[in-house]
């Protein structure tokens, strides 16, 4: 990609790519932090548009990764209590943090039609995307 391309725009063509190219990733965005507030903001994605633009810490599966820092993968996402719906064909999520300079400031988060699709292996994929959209917000 070049250099004057903004990043909005690079991470909205990335959410596309990902989600046109693994057959399993039905839903792909980021959510940030929003400024100084406990609560995260949707950002690029691709996939249907969700209701669930402002996500408060410790709210569903996004709002935990938020405060938890860890990645959270879900084989089910009916066997949840804290989950938040956004499409009632979505049966699996991902969702793994993103860091700057060791802090969290937001995450990639997967949807997946496809009942518990999710291996180490997306892990490992999903940390690797995360370390180069770092870098280009560096
Ligand atoms: N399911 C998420 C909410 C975001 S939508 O998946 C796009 C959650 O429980 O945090």
């Amino acid at each position: 990609l070049k250099a004057e391309i903004p990043v909005e725009a690079r991470l909205q063509k990335l959410c596309e790519l990902l989600q046109e190219e693994v057959d399993y990733y039905d839903w792909v965005g980021f959510y940030f932090r929003n400024g100084n507030k406990e609560e995260l903001k949707l950002g690029p994605y691709a996939g249907e548009p969700t209701d669930h633009t402002i996500i408060p810490f410790g709210k569903g599966i996004c709002g935990q990764v938020a405060v938890s820092n860890q990645n959270f993968v879900v084989p089910d996402v009916n066997a949840q209590d804290n989950y938040i719906a956004c499409s009632i064909t979505v049966k699996a999520e991902i969702v793994v943090p993103l860091f700057v300079n060791g802090e969290n400031i937001g995450q990639i988060d997967i949807d997946s039609n496809t009942p518990d699709p999710f291996t180490a292996e997306d892990e490992r994929f999903l940390e690797f995307v995360n370390e180069e959209v770092a870098a280009l917000l560096t």
